[in-house]
């Protein structure tokens, strides 16, 4: 029901528990525990009420005696199986953001835009119930769906989440406290000034975005804005592997492109970024390009 570690007992499932259920070829089934209730497939029925009493961790035989491994979901089963609106942030990239953004119990962090809430799903665990997180999401269907999956993860909207409708850029927002601010849309430049005005100086801006395009456009739209770090791009890459034996090699398939993150620092009012040592490569900006102060 919640992804915050809570006391219950070794192995215990509660009713709102959301569960898979594996079937010995390894396909998960995603089940939300309801008394009375029953789950169904070609290979028989396995009353819910059963699972509760068998507990996390066991294997439950079905009506027709197929056995399912029955484990409570993680926050990276869940957002990938979620209902979506909008294309989802990875399990990989939100962790990472996590890191990079410095998340702890406490923080507070805004995002925009929300599309169908899986990173603030991990925003919300990262900041725990003393943090605070603000997701702005320009469309109210949208909005809803990231709604509806926060409540479905947590079993209750989180006291620390605030979900406003509307564009980032007229989201007026009251403090210039905020530790952290994520963008994820097609047009994060058009965000920067807003970003600089939520941020604390310190605070840390993560832009993830899908294309090398967009990637240039942000970076050197947050250069000649000047109220940040050097901007640094990054992207992750996950590889499973096939292991079996002495066939253990990479899996033929992968995820091999999901974004990019491109993470800086907001400087304090004021500050102006020591000018660059380092040559531009050449290139980088046509042939045309007279380097400052030459
Ligand atoms: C790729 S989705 C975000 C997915 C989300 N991070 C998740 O993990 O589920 C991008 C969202 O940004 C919203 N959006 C785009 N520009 C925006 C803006 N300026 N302010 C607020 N929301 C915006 C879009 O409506 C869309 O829902």
């Amino acid at each position: 029901m919640t992804s915050l570690p809570d006391r219950r007992a070794p192995g215990e499932l509660r009713p709102g528990d959301i569960v898979q259920l594996t079937d010995p070829k390894g396909r998960p089934h995603t089940i939300t525990l309801t008394p009375g209730r029953s789950f169904h497939t070609h290979k028989g029925g396995i009353n819910h009420d059963d699972l509760l009493a068998a507990g996390e961790g066991s294997v439950v035989m079905s009506t027709n005696g197929t056995g399912y491994v029955v484990l409570r979901s993680r926050l990276e089963d869940f957002t990938l199986g979620m209902p979506r609106g909008a294309a989802v942030i990875y399990p990989k990239d939100a962790a990472r953001i996590v890191n990079t953004t410095n998340l702890a119990a406490g923080s507070r962090v805004v995002e925009a835009g929300a599309g169908s809430g899986a990173l603030t799903a991990h925003l919300l665990t990262a900041v725990g119930d003393q943090g605070h997180v603000r997701s702005i999401e320009r469309r109210a269907d949208f909005a809803e769906i990231a709604s509806d999956n926060v409540r479905s993860w947590f079993g209750h909207l989180p006291p620390s989440w605030e979900l406003q409708v509307g564009d980032f850029q007229d989201a007026n927002l009251e403090s210039k406290d905020f530790d952290a601010c994520v963008l994820d849309m097609l047009a994060p430049w058009e965000c920067i000034e807003a970003a600089a005005w939520a941020l604390r100086p310190g605070g840390v801006l993560v832009a993830y975005v899908a294309t090398t395009t967009q990637l240039s456009r942000i970076g050197e739209a947050l250069r000649e804005h000047g109220g940040w770090t050097e901007p640094r791009a990054e992207e992750s890459m996950v590889r499973t592997w096939h292991l079996e034996g002495l066939s253990v090699r990479p899996d033929h398939r992968m995820v091999a492109h999901t974004g990019f993150l491109l993470i800086t620092r907001r400087l304090a009012p004021g500050a102006v970024l020591p000018a660059r040592r380092t040559r531009p490569a050449k290139g980088a900006y046509g042939e045309d390009y007279t380097p400052a102060g030459t």
